[in-house]
């Protein structure tokens, strides 16, 4: 008695001290929402385009949480095309069934049908972001997703902004995105946007019979500090941002607090998102805040480079003295990074570091497995015939790792986390499973993977390597520390190339151009500070090495976040075998998840998404 009571004085005094010392976590919340994808029209530069959205909003409506909170979106498909909504970094801890990839974790919601998501937030705090994982469409179907600090803003690790802002980068299409794939497919392939966006504002750069486009404008106060939150949701470009006159201090990237880092120039690639600190230190006034992509240079084949402008505008405060109106001064522009420069950004990447926090998760030191995967473009060699020629016509062949490119297999009736959950492995008709194949750990043969002759079809040609259509999937066992290595190829195109990896953060060690050599680069990993991030960029004619824990049971798909490199088939899923403790096991799914496809069973895969994003109805 006289000990518990004593232990209870003890227990109430380090309460009191850690409520003293700590403010008050914000009780765990369901936050709910409700999409409703469907089409609107929406006049751009003079022009009426169908586009499809949730709940009439573009970008998306924001996902505003804190960690530990539960989310519950029910999707409600009202839209002609079969969607899936993806959680762009959120780790799904057990979860891989909400994880919202068509036919590798869940059927595509089909049109007029619903769905409900159930995502848990857990140890994750900054900006992620969510997107439709269908072809084409994200463009127009995404929005931000904030993880807030359970113990409220003062305990970010830098001063607390004075306001948050999401700032999405994206492009504007003047098609159906449904038909992106379509085209695709039947190689036609000059498909293009037309104009990039700001917060889904196109800017003033652009203009159509002389009425300029309406631009994004974030309005200031002196001496504030905002905090933007910016995410890139185009389909194939990397972005530089820059505001005139203003300097960023980086604080986090995907998701992941880094040391701070001071640069007046962010780059962000398909996937990424970054969190950078701006104050408002410029005298009053109007800036551009302008979004430029990068591309390789020629001989790379280029597109066109659409410039999207916004404005930090100044709160202008004249204390009621008589003066002009700032409408009338002239804004400043930022002098930005050439289309063609990609040092910049291959800088800005090698200057993350992960900031140190008691929570933050250590590098493994010991490597279970060595994987080195090679990115790039590739060509279908038919059984005893020579390679297709790859650029025949406007054909862009496929996009591949380590020579095999993506492919769901044809034999597909119910999603592949189904197939590997209940054992329902096939289905069809021929009653052989689901023909996997495994993502070979290095490329068939090494040869001078940058070499530049290789660009964009030089005589180095015989070089190019078969490629196999595949549905490539690499196994783990349950805790597996992994080293990657990715290695950026000058096969036809010199891109880099942004991998990104569901349900887990990679570390990433290093980067470098040319070829790795391990004998080498091995000495410059960083196993220190690593950043974290659930997409990497590769840099073009270079490589990066990561090492990630398998620690997350389920059916993860990993690919590089271009759009086309995607559709080409720059992808693999890795399976994650349970572990051996209650909490290492996937869990069965919600009950709304369909068992092996109980509904729609008789569908194939090839009905549903394979070759026509735009059918379905089950009988
Ligand atoms: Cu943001 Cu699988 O994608």
């Amino acid at each position: 008695m006289k000990t518990r009571r004593v232990l209870t004085a003890i227990t109430m005094a380090v309460i009191a001290f850690f409520f003293s010392a700590t403010p008050l976590p914000v009780a765990a919340s369901v936050v709910e929402h409700t999409f409703v994808v469907s089409q609107m029209n929406v006049t751009r530069l003079c022009k009426e385009t169908l586009v499809t959205v949730v709940n009439g909003q573009l970008p998306g409506p924001v996902i505003d949480v804190t960690e530990g909170d539960s989310v519950v979106v029910h999707v409600v498909n009202k839209s002609p095309s079969n969607i899936t909504i993806h959680w762009h970094g959120v780790k799904q801890w057990l979860n891989c069934w909400a994880d919202g990839v068509p036919m590798i974790t869940q059927y595509p919601i089909q049109p007029n049908h619903n769905f409900t998501y159930q995502l848990n937030i857990t140890g994750q705090e900054g900006t992620l972001w969510w997107h439709a994982h269908v072809p084409g469409l994200r463009a127009t179907l995404h929005g931000a997703f904030i993880i807030r600090p359970r113990h409220g803003a003062s305990s970010y690790p830098f001063p607390k902004p004075h306001k948050e802002i999401p700032i999405i980068i994206g492009d504007w299409w003047q098609m159906d995105l449904a038909l992106l794939e379509k085209h695709f497919k039947k190689e036609i392939v000059d498909d293009l946007p037309v104009a990039a966006t700001i917060n889904g504002k196109i800017g003033d750069l652009y203009n159509c019979s002389g009425a300029v486009e309406d631009g994004y404008v974030l309005d200031v106060e002196p001496g504030k500090t905002y905090l933007l939150r910016i995410i890139n949701a185009v389909l194939f470009s990397e972005y530089y941002l820059k505001v005139a006159g203003h300097k960023f201090t980086v604080v986090a990237a995907d998701a992941n607090y880094v040391n701070p880092y001071t640069t007046d120039v962010i780059a962000v690639a398909p996937g990424e998102t970054v969190d950078a600190l701006m104050v408002a230190d410029a005298p009053q006034g109007r800036y551009y805040m302008v979004a430029l992509p990068n591309q390789a240079p020629l001989p790379d084949p280029q597109i066109p480079v659409f410039i999207t402008r916004g404005m930090v505008r100044y709160k202008y405060d004249n204390h009621g003295e008589e003066e002009g109106d700032p409408s009338n001064d002239v804004p400043m522009v930022p002098e930005m990074p050439d289309q063609h420069d990609t040092t910049t950004s291959f800088h800005f990447h090698g200057n993350l570091t992960s900031l140190h926090r008691p929570q933050r998760t250590k590098v493994p030191v010991q490597v279970d497995e060595q994987m080195f995967i090679t990115l790039g473009l590739g060509s279908f060699c038919p059984h005893g015939r020579s390679c297709e020629k790859r650029w025949r016509g406007n054909s862009m062949g496929a996009a591949t790792m380590n020579n095999v490119s993506f492919q769901l297999s044809t034999d597909m009736a119910v999603p592949l986390l189904d197939a590997q959950y209940y054992h329902c492995n096939s289905t069809s008709s021929s009653g052989d499973g689901i023909k996997l194949y495994t993502l070979p750990d290095n490329p068939p043969r090494p040869f001078d993977f940058t070499n530049p002759a290789l660009t964009p079809d030089g005589s180095e040609a015989a070089l190019l390597q078969r490629t196999i259509r595949a549905t490539a999937v690499r196994r783990f066992r349950y805790g597996t520390v992994v080293d990657m290595v990715f290695q950026s190829t000058s096969l036809l195109q010199t891109d880099s190339n942004p991998m990104h990896l569901h349900g887990h953060d990679m570390f990433v060690l290093a980067q470098g151009r040319g070829n790795y050599n391990a004998s080498r680069d091995v000495a410059s990993y960083n196993l220190v500070d690593p950043p974290m991030k659930n997409t990497v960029l590769v840099p073009r004619i270079g490589w990066v090495a990561i090492r990630f824990v398998a620690d997350n049971p389920g059916v993860w798909f990993m690919h590089c976040h271009y759009e086309f490199h995607l559709m080409m088939g720059m992808a693999a899923v890795f399976i994650i075998e349970d572990g051996p403790t209650v909490d290492s096991i996937l869990p069965p799914p919600p009950l709304n998840h369909p068992k092996c496809g109980s509904h729609v069973n008789s569908l194939k895969a090839n009905e549903l998404y394979l070759l026509d994003n735009k059918v379905v109805s089950p009988a």
